[in-house]
């Protein structure tokens, strides 16, 4: 086969009538409400962004400058960059609600590599970005436990800390605090050490075996989640708006540099955000989905927004900025107001707001996947449906365990920005999605269309491309771990999907 066939055959397209009929034979159950979709939204957005980050965004930190109170801007921006991808997002989830989010819509405009390629980078976003989540769900179980020391015993309260950390974590923290680090672990046979993040694990089990139980279920337990969570973001906005002191928010803009503090406040915050887009790969599990998802996906970031400026609001409102604290932000500042029992609460409405989102996440993967499955770019046996729950089971669990296993490797901060490196390209990619299909299906009915299009699709490109190259400048081990990544994802097409999809094509000439 000469190269310009195999460019043709790689640029293969699936017709949107192709993937809507396939997602008609879907054998996954329709229970979704508008409803369910936004606790969905809520439940994969509001987490490790506005509960951990938020601190080190205002204040800034060894590497980069603080936003201080102009978080607020920060905050409004990153809604901004967000917006025009979740607009472009809403106009194809309800033009194609097929299961595979932005996997299946590069597959109806880019072809089949470019499909793969963006499905392999999805799972940057999800299954890595759990990775991170379930880090720092340990870091909160910690201290929710610490605030019940009175009525627990000691070694429930100060579990050894090998039993709590990645190994990588360990040694950041031997280093950290000048340790000795044969002090701190145990070693088998006098050469292997052992640091693993036992929380992090069981949690991840746990949600596991309840996704195996059944979508609605996990939605079920997601909103009585989210709606602790809530309560506990609303009662601190009101309990907290109590304590606020204008003279906090002077000087509003940080002194030293306004500019890159607001960016850098910009970009980290931009985490808080990322999330709402697994609200599409839902689509297939829809009753609605034409109808539904627009109205879930811009709901949910407008919901987040509004949460978010009034968290950041009230929090530079009551401490100092140079006072937040950046493990544990909220927390402290209702401790810092000597409202101690509420920080302890905090803790628990955090906890939930990070279990959500481990939820959602996993959810997600599992139904990428099987979009990617379906397109044979992956093993037949991995979305094999339970006979009883009627869930991608193997798939469900193929996931738990690679966030597992990855989880005792990887540290928190490459997993987090390995996170934004693929959030980041599948935005792009969907911006391009939208403007190609405008040019190829101009008929097609679109229940929701992007407003303003070319230029918004256009602007949401322009901002996340500066985002992306921001972040590859700047972060340059998670870079060289990207382009590892591309290149893994690049060799598994090569020598598996490209012939898999070959033998398809065979299959379907044969018969
Ligand atoms: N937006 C999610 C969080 O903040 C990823 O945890």
């Amino acid at each position: 086969m000469n190269l310009h066939e195999i460019c043709r055959k790689i640029a293969t397209k699936r017709s949107i009538d192709d993937l809507l009929n396939t997602s008609k034979k879907s054998e996954l159950k329709k229970t979704l409400n508008v409803f369910d979709l936004i606790v969905i939204g809520i439940g994969a957005v509001v987490g490790t962004g506005i509960f951990t980050i938020i601190g080190t965004a205002i204040t800034g930190s060894a590497e980069s400058a603080g936003a201080g109170p102009a978080i607020v801007i920060s905050m409004i921006l990153a809604a901004i960059a967000c917006v025009f991808s979740a607009l472009c997002y809403s106009e194809i989830a309800a033009m194609i609600p097929v299961a595979g989010s932005a996997y299946t819509y590069t597959y109806a405009t880019m072809g089949e590599f470019m499909a793969w390629m963006v499905g392999w980078i999805l799972m940057l976003e999800y299954a890595i970005g759990n990775i991170t989540v379930a880090s720092a769900w340990t870091g909160y179980f910690v201290q929710f436990l610490k605030g019940f020391r009175q009525y627990l015993p000691d070694f429930v309260v100060n579990f050894p800390i090998w039993l709590r950390n990645d190994y990588r974590t360990m040694t950041a923290l031997c280093d950290a605090n000048n340790w000795n680090i044969h002090d701190k672990i145990p070693y088998i046979f006098g050469h292997i050490p052992v640091a693993v993040n036992i929380p992090a694990v069981v949690i991840v089990l746990l949600l596991t075996i309840l996704l195996v139980r059944g979508v609605k279920e996990s939605t079920r337990v997601a909103s009585i989640m989210v709606g602790v969570n809530m309560f506990m973001i609303l009662s601190f906005i009101l309990i907290g708006s109590h304590y606020v002191k204008p003279e906090n928010w002077t000087p509003f803009l940080p002194v030293a540099h306004p500019f890159q503090g607001v960016l850098m406040g910009t970009f980290l915050i931009f985490f808080a955000y990322i999330g709402f887009d697994a609200i599409s790969t839902t689509a297939e599990e829809t009753e609605k989905p034409q109808r539904d998802l627009p109205i879930a996906i811009l709901g949910t970031l407008i919901i987040c927004t509004i949460l978010y400026v009034s968290v950041a609001l009230v929090l530079t409102g009551i401490v100092p900025v140079d006072l937040i604290d950046i493990k544990a932000p909220i927390a402290h500042a209702m401790s810092y107001v000597g409202k101690d029992w509420f920080a302890g609460f905090i803790s628990l409405g955090a906890l939930c707001a990070l279990t959500t989102v481990l939820l959602v996440y996993q959810l997600g993967t599992t139904r990428i996947l099987y979009a990617i499955s379906r397109d044979r770019f992956l093993p037949k046996s991995w979305r094999l449906i339970h006979k009883k729950y009627r869930t991608p089971h193997v798939m469900t669990w193929i996931s738990g365990v690679v966030v597992i296993v990855c989880g005792l490797f990887m540290d928190l901060h490459i997993s987090a920005a390995l996170c934004n490196f693929g959030t980041f390209t599948s935005f792009v990619i969907i911006c391009i999605a939208v403007l190609i299909l405008r040019k190829t299906e101009p008929d097609r009915s679109r229940p929701f269309k992007v407003p303003l299009c070319p230029w918004f699709p256009l602007a949401g490109i322009f901002i996340c491309t500066v985002l992306i190259a921001y972040s590859l400048k700047t972060l340059k081990t998670s870079s060289i771990y990207f382009v590892l990544w591309l290149v893994v994802g690049l060799l598994i097409y090569m020598f598996y999907g490209y012939n898999q999809k070959r033998l398809e094509e065979q299959g379907r000439r044969g018969r």
